[in-house]
């Protein structure tokens, strides 16, 4: 296990490079099984999630190699149809090799990824989506077995705008015959990207980006070579990172459009932020206002940026209140906080946060990817030294993140723990 040491040293200042988006790479590298081939993906960022969605591809037959930021792999006309327990139990997104795998498989297993902090995690739209096709869906030994049969396409309405849900759907719709139809589908700018990973290769997807995507079956792919959209919650984390430090950063290699959401929220709360052709410049502010943050599906405020403006909000003049609407267990960087002197009461799904004057370092623990990220931002202006244990749960989501704010001038230290 490794922790993060860090020490206050005032605004961050310069510019920082955004690596390309885990949430757009990790269905985009299950996709690449739906053909045989050589594939080239740039903008892959080089992190532990990652690192575990190319061991399950090497488990499963496929040669692949990770250099800095780009992975090349090398898919045969076989593979296996069974994704290793010791391997999925890592990732949530391990449930996205379904829908790729049954392209190629008449029948895939995947061990059910467990919950999480944040929440059980559950798997039903998924499953829903595969029996409105005609697959059949069992569970055997802790996974989930589909059977593909003849899928036809269908209509499916999601419950709710489910991200991996409308991946997974999309996917395996490329192998049923005629249209499918997914109604009240997933938004996000990964899903567009996905959609784009996969009529590159020869599929027929219309309507990515709005709430009916429609999938025309029985196309025939072929390998390519794709760079992958920029991580718009790494960057919208450097943009908080500059707000709470009120320092002055430029991010690199950011789609603006992507980030609206927080970046009316931060103009709200008086953060400056100037918009250029593929940059952003945030100018933090001596102090900021309290808002009110409703987490949504996209394009509403995303919750994984939930904790790290939760911490900003910690030092923001008055009450602000944040509700969680997305996940069902992810407001628990509450309690970490407070280890610092922030001031937060939680009712069920809302968090009401009294600004404070400042923060005291103290040792807490990274309890999710963005909490994590979270308390690293609150260790940048808390007064003394914050110790991040359980550090390894940051390194799943953020390359190097240690570096890219010493470069903009914060302390921070990478330890054993
Ligand atoms: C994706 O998770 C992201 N992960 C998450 O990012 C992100 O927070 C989430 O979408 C929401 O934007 C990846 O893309 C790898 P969902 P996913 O299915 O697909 C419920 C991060 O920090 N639900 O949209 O798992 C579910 O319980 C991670 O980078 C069902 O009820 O999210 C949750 O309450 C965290 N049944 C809500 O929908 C289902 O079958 C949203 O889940 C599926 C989901």
């Amino acid at each position: 296990m490794s922790k993060y040491v860090i020490r206050p040293n005032g605004p961050l200042k310069g510019r920082v490079k955004i690596d390309g988006a885990k949430n757009a790479a990790l269905p985009i590298l299950a996709a690449t099984l739906m053909t045989s081939g050589e594939f080239t993906l740039e903008y892959v960022p080089n992190i532990s999630d990652i690192h575990v969605m190319t061991q399950i591809l090497n488990s499963i037959g496929v040669e692949t190699e990770h250099h800095e930021d780009k992975v090349s792999l090398l898919v045969p006309e076989q593979t296996k149809t069974e994704i290793p327990y010791c391997l999925a139990k890592n990732i949530r997104a391990s449930n996205l090799f379904l829908g790729a795998l049954l392209v190629r498989n008449k029948k895939v297993s995947v061990p059910l990824p467990g919950g999480c902090n944040i929440g059980s995690r559950p798997m039903d739209l998924h499953l829903k989506g595969f029996q409105a096709m005609g697959a059949e869906v069992s569970l055997s030994q802790g996974s989930v077995v589909v059977e593909r049969g003849n899928l036809v396409g269908a209509k499916i309405y999601l419950d709710f705008p489910s991200v991996g849900a409308t991946e997974n759907i999309m996917m395996a719709a490329c192998a049923a015959e005629g249209q499918t139809v997914i109604e009240n589908a997933a938004k996000e700018p990964e899903i567009v990207d996905l959609a784009n990973f996969l009529n590159a290769m020869g599929a027929k997807v219309i309507g990515a980006g709005t709430d009916l995507i429609k999938i025309k079956g029985f196309a025939e792919f072929n390998p390519v070579n794709y760079a992958v959209i920029p991580d718009r919650i790494e960057a919208g984390t450097f943009m908080i990172a500059a707000a709470i430090t009120r320092g002055e950063v430029i991010l690199e290699n950011v789609i603006s459009t992507h980030l609206q959401p927080l970046i009316a929220k931060l103009t709200e709360m008086g953060v400056e932020i100037i918009e250029e052709e593929g940059s952003l410049k945030v100018i933090g502010k001596d102090s900021v206002m309290s808002t009110i943050v409703k987490t949504l599906p996209y394009p509403g405020f995303p919750t994984d940026l939930q904790s790290p403006m939760m911490a900003l909000l910690s030092l923001a003049g008055g009450t602000s209140t944040i509700v969680e609407n997305v996940f069902e267990n992810r407001l628990s960087l509450a309690d970490e906080l407070k280890r610092m002197g922030a001031s937060i009461t939680i009712e069920g799904h809302t968090a009401i946060i009294e600004g404070v004057s400042g923060l005291k370092g103290a040792a807490v623990r990274a309890l999710d990817l963005r909490a994590g990220a979270a308390l690293i931002l609150a260790g940048l202006i808390a007064e003394g030294k914050t110790e991040i244990l359980e550090a390894n749960h940051i390194e799943r989501g953020y390359y190097g993140i240690d570096e890219k704010l010493n470069k903009l001038g914060a302390i921070v230290e990478k330890l054993k723990e």
